[in-house]
């Protein structure tokens, strides 16, 4: 399984508050069956100009890959991205790429606005992010916005090219798993995460994975892997790819 959405960088964000926190929470995922995870931290626009960002992210990853690679152990493939919150003040930016995952296509994780309709604001920087940057939203947990549990609005999103991940540990609630599995089953969501920041989200998400079908695992599976377009080469090699200068 691919795990899109995690908070395991050390000392970053909210998420791991050291590299010991990143190793064992690397391990926990581990054990749950991720054998590739992507490393989201957040990325606010308003407070830290991209370079600053990807300067402190850079930093971070080489203190992660430094232990991992002195330790004895298989590691799943991680790959390097973030979760950008979708204000105005990101357009400012001429060049976003290097908040994407890009692999000839850029794939960013946007963490929308909390509101709760469905702006214009907020449609208006998707449009801008597909149309004006090319580059393809992937919505972070779709299970967090009551807007976009909503079909019809989920739906043109997806038509405008925006892929959707929602978080595991929601499926252990009764109502949105009814909606969620159906959401999964006519392929509305692309990919999964386990949005990790400390230890109280892995029994979550354990539980959450009970109530995934193997042919929801491997439709996830597939869609990640063609994202990351990273399938060959072993999983127990350590690979953590720096995609920035
Ligand atoms: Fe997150």
């Amino acid at each position: 399984m691919v795990d899109f959405h995690t908070h395991l960088l050390p000392g970053i964000d909210d998420g791991a508050k050291n590299v010991e926190d990143s190793v064992s929470l690397l391990n926990s995922l581990s054990e749950l069956g991720m054998k590739e995870i992507v490393l989201s931290p957040h990325y606010y626009p308003a407070q830290e100009r991209i370079s600053d960002f990807t300067m402190r992210r850079k930093q971070s990853c080489e203190i992660f890959a430094k232990v991992l690679s002195e330790r004895n152990k298989p590691t799943p493939r991680l790959h390097v991205a973030c979760e950008v919150y979708l204000e105005p003040i990101l357009f400012n930016n001429e060049d976003l790429s290097p908040l994407t995952v890009d692999l000839g296509e850029k794939f960013m994780l946007t963490e929308l606005l909390y509101e709760e309709d469905f702006t214009n604001t907020t449609e208006s920087m998707l449009r801008q992010l597909v149309y004006s940057y090319n580059v393809v939203p992937i919505l972070a947990h779709i299970d967090r916005y009551p807007f976009l549990m909503k079909e019809k609005i989920l739906y043109n999103l997806l038509e405008m090219g925006c892929v959707a991940q929602i978080n595991v540990s929601s499926l252990s609630n009764f109502f949105k798993r009814k909606k969620l599995l159906k959401y999964l089953e006519k392929g509305y969501i692309g990919v999964i995460g386990s949005d990790t920041h400390n230890k109280n989200y892995i029994n979550e998400t354990r539980i959450g994975l009970s109530h995934l079908r193997p042919k929801d695992i491997e439709y996830v599976t597939d869609v990640s892997k063609g994202i990351l377009n990273k399938v060959k080469g072993d999983s127990d090699d350590f690979v953590m790819e720096i995609l920035v200068d």
